[in-house]
């Protein structure tokens, strides 16, 4: 099937770039903070490290350093004029008002370029490549720069031992832009994206919107922590992600054994296995990055592409299938061939 496209302009990757804020935490240092394991977290979850930013450090500032690198992996000068657009996805952003990339894409040096949030919980970077890609085929934008960055550590309930020891902090970015080729690596070849949202209570954040308003001295502290139904959740992952995967692969004519790379959202091991089996894709093949950064949510697939990148183990030419997995619930897949672009 020929790339998505209306007017011969196809959106392709010419840059990848990861930050992780420097403070890692082991799964021995949680065992010190709360009735957890070291043991315990890495046979449930598969992580054995992550990385939480410090006290003043917030989503924009991963964002940015994860925008320079790659601005500077797709061999672009951070200035105005080097994007006409940028998107941030992210469930942390620095303020509930005003969105966080203006002020990213104004720290960068991107002039005026059109920038907004896009708020799909962990599939949140899919759904800021989709909108991405879609801007540069319809002609409204030439380069993008597309980021998932997140502080999930601030959400956490120092009393939650199973999201403690899962979420990590993060940030990671590519460069999409126009081009009439095809066929050139890096054409994003097909997308799908998916949502449920009679299942949103399984994910939340309760307080601090519309519905449950941040009042101070609301009777419920706890409403503001990030929750989940760890059980429920594992299991819509599994289905809703291979169902995604499966949606692409047919439209861009790719059979599973084709499948060179497949970059799932990391949220634990046992998905990602279970995520292999579904589908029939060996497990070999897809991409483990979750042990040293656990669940980074938005920031998760670029920060696994990245990282893949910077090993070497994505080759040009490879077919790799993303695909991620979120609250809302939202979900999503996309498929494109791995271009020669390392992380700066
Ligand atoms: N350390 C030690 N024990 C823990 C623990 C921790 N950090 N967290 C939970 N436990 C305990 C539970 O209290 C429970 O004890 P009990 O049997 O005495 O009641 C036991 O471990 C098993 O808990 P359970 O919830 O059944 O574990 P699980 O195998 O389902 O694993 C998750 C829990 C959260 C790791 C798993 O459900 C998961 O990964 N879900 C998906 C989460 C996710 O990816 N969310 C984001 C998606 S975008």
């Amino acid at each position: 099937m020929e790339p998505l496209s209306t007017n011969n302009s196809h959106a392709a990757l010419i840059g990848v770039g990861a930050f992780l804020p420097p403070r890692r935490i082991s799964n021995e240092d949680l065992a010190e903070r709360m009735d957890t394991t070291d043991e315990w977290i890495t046979t449930r979850t598969g992580i054995r490290a992550r990385h939480w930013a410090d006290p003043g450090i917030a989503t924009s500032d991963l964002a940015v350093e994860a925008g320079h690198r790659a601005l500077k992996s797709a061999r672009l000068t951070a200035e105005p004029g080097a994007v006409d657009a940028v998107v941030l996805a992210t469930t942390t952003p620095d303020h509930p008002c005003p969105a966080t990339a203006p002020q990213v894409a104004a720290r960068l040096g991107l002039g005026t370029a059109a920038a907004y949030d896009v708020a799909a919980v962990c599939t949140g970077f899919l759904y800021a490549l989709a909108t991405a890609s879609a801007q540069i085929v319809a002609g409204h934008a030439r380069r993008v720069l597309v980021i998932g960055a997140e502080t999930y550590s601030t959400l956490l309930n120092p009393a939650d031992r199973t999201t403690n020891v899962i979420f990590g902090d993060g940030a990671g970015a590519v460069v999409l832009e126009a081009t009439s080729e095809a066929d050139r690596p890096g054409v994003l070849l097909g997308v799908d994206l998916g949502s449920d949202g009679t299942r949103h209570t399984l994910i939340t954040v309760a307080a601090g919107g519309s519905r449950q308003r941040s009042t101070p001295g609301a009777p419920d502290p706890d409403a503001h922590y990030f929750a989940m139904d760890g059980k429920k959740v594992f299991a819509q992952a599994v289905t809703r992600m291979a169902g995604s995967c499966a949606k692409v692969l047919e439209r861009v004519g790719w059979t599973t054994d084709e499948v060179d790379h497949l970059v799932g959202h990391q949220a634990n091991l046992r998905i990602l296995h279970a995520l292999s089996r579904q589908l029939g894709v060996p497990q070999r093949r897809a991409v483990v990055h979750l042990d040293q950064v656990g669940n980074t949510s938005a920031a998760s697939v670029p920060l696994a592409l990245a990282d893949a990148a910077g090993r070497g183990t994505l080759g040009v030419g490879d077919r790799v299938l993303l695909t991620a997995f979120g609250g809302g619930l939202t979900w999503g897949a996309a498929a494109l061939r791995w271009p020669d672009v390392v992380p700066a």
